[in-house]
Order: C-alpha cells, then structure tokens, then sequence
C-alpha cells in the first residue's frame, strides 16, 4: 500500500483522512517521529495546504497531504478566510464573539466552509476543494464540533454544526467533501494499493 504523510498533529483529522482514504497507509509526521510545524504565510486556502504540503515533502522525502480550511462570510468580504484560526488574537470563544460582533445589524449573515487538501509528490501537485454553505446564527447554539460550528447554520443539515453529530456533518462537511473529491482524482492520477 502506498504511504501517505498527512501534515497535522490532529488525531480526530488524522482518522478522518484514514477512513477515506483506505488505498493508502496514511500516517503523521509523529508516527514518523519527526516534529513538523510551518507558518502558513499564504494568501489562499491552496497556497497555505500547498507550502505545508511541500515543506512536508522535503522534510520527509515521500508523498503528502496538506489541508487548509476556513469559514467564509459574504458580508465580510469571504473573511475571516485563511485568517479564521487567528481571526481575533484569542481562541473559538474570542473568534465567535468578535464574529457575531462584527455582523450585528448585517441583514445577509450567508457564509460557508471552504476545505482544500493538497497532494504532492516531489512531481507532481493534485488538490480538491469543497465548500458547505449555511447562515450565521445570531447566538452560539450547540456544543458540538469546534470552532465556529455553534454559529454556523448549515443549509443541509437546517441546525448548527454545534447541534450536529459527528456522523451528521461529516455528511456535508467541506472537509469530506474535498477528501471525496481528492480520493477520486488520486485514483485516477496516482493509484492506490500496488
Ligand atoms: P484548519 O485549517 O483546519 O486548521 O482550520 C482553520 C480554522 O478554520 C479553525 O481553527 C476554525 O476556526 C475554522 N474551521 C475550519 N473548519 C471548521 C469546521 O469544520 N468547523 C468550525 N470551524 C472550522
């Protein structure tokens, strides 16, 4: 089976990478034993999964996978964006209180998860992305998930992702929808178990 080093540190992310991507042995950079850490310094969602992918790659000198993701909003420009980690200076409670903040009295509260995951081989560079839309809701609800899950109101589901099992958002999850997207095209560009 060909190996896969997955640049995270997350182990919840690390499994949900391993049940869909059952061609490939995916491992961590600590199975390997090594510390890996860059500063993602990209503009986009690619260009962050892309310079983690890479630095990955030279560090290991084997195919990887990077992802970056984020959340959205159209009143705020497609902000917080790749700046969705650090969008306040504190952590989720500080980021959904500057967000709900920040669109009090906007009447469009749209918005949406973007996902990209990067594959890159030395040669060759595959990526997906996947998106899941929904509204921002005017108070947290829900205690589920991370992060901006108790405010965002998925258009599928009709209930924050906080409210949401797991099973329930990893069916409409940017995140699953881009590593569907990538498990296709890896089939077809790199092939799986040898
Ligand atoms: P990462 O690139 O997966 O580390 O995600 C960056 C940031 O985007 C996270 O710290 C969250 O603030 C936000 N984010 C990404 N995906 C989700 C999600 O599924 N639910 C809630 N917040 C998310």
């Amino acid at each position: 089976m060909k190996r896969i080093v997955l640049a995270t540190g997350n182990k919840a992310k690390l499994n949900e990478f391993r049940q869909m991507l059952t061609d490939y042995d995916v491992v961590c950079p600590r199975d390997l034993g090594i510390a890996f850490d860059v500063d993602e310094t990209g503009e986009t969602f690619y260009e962050n999964a892309l310079i983690k992918a890479r630095a990955l790659n030279e560090l290991v000198g084997e195919p990887t996978i990077a992802d970056d993701s984020g959340l959205c909003v159209d009143a705020l420009d497609g902000g917080p964006g790749v700046r969705s980690a650090r969008y306040s200076g504190g952590g989720d409670d500080e980021n959904n209180a500057k967000l709900l903040a920040e669109l009090k009295d906007k009447p469009n509260r749209a918005a949406h998860f973007t996902s990209c995951i990067v594959y890159y081989d030395g040669e060759r560079i595959i990526s997906a992305e996947g998106y899941t839309h929904g509204v921002i809701a005017d108070a947290l609800d829900g205690d589920n998930g991370f992060g901006y899950d108790p405010l965002f109101i998925s258009d599928d589901l009709h209930k924050t992702f906080g409210r949401a099992s797991e099973d329930e958002k990893n069916a409409v999850s940017h995140r699953a929808r881009a590593l569907a997207l990538l498990k296709r095209k890896l089939a077809d560009e790199v092939g799986g178990a040898e």
